[in-house]
């Protein structure tokens, strides 16, 4: 948990798929209510990642999160983001199946994913395998959820995680003291 980095330079080798399926088998002993296991997974990689990356710049564009880019500028960004969407292995995009329209189920469904994500990040460092968790407004774009072939009506997006053996391990980002962020409660009074 503490050596575990975000990786954002990879090497071009891909892992291979029995050892994903492996870790994310291992991912899936994840905490999940009535035993859901709510976890999709959609794994962009070889070909399909330009295409993919491309459909996310069309919603930042969309979002006006390039509105700052003149046309140059834009062309530019794009042959960048496509650059960085090629130079990592694999793209893992994973949602899940609404339940009841963004209530406490969905909620809880979407928390086990995230026990199922972070699982994978730990399993997968293990193994000398980086990832980065991403997740954006672009999660929430209805055009983008039907470009990738899912219904917004009926799918939840939950991040996209970038996977591959680290080109280079960024320094350790220190935390605050925990103890900070805990209240002990002892007496019958304390609420
Ligand atoms: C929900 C979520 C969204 C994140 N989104 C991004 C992102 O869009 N870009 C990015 O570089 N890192 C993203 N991160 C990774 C964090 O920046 C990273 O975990 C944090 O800086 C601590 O670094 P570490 O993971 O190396 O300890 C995200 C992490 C989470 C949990």
């Amino acid at each position: 948990m503490r050596q575990r980095r975000t990786i954002l330079d990879y090497k071009p080798d891909k892992v291979e798929r029995r050892l994903l399926l492996e870790l994310f088998n291992h991912a899936a002993y994840a905490p999940n209510h009535h035993m859901k296991e709510p976890w999709k997974i959609k794994i962009y990689e070889d070909q399909s990642r330009s295409a993919f990356g491309e459909k996310i710049v069309d919603s930042y564009i969309r979002l006006g999160l390039l509105k700052t880019l003149n046309e140059e500028k834009l062309k530019k960004a794009r042959q960048s983001y496509d650059r960085f969407f090629t130079s990592v292995p694999h793209h893992a995009l994973f949602y899940m199946e609404k339940e009841d329209h963004g209530g406490y189920l969905d909620d809880e469904n979407y928390a086990a994913v995230c026990a199922f994500i972070q699982n994978f990040q730990l399993v997968a460092w293990e193994k000398g395998i980086g990832t980065m968790w991403t997740a954006k407004p672009t999660l929430l774009d209805k055009v983008f959820i039907r470009d990738i072939g899912l219904s917004p009506e009926q799918h939840r997006l939950i991040a996209v995680l970038q996977i591959g053996y680290p080109n280079k391990i960024p320094n350790g980002k220190e935390r605050t003291s925990i103890e900070d962020s805990i209240e002990w409660k002892t007496e019958e009074r304390d609420i």
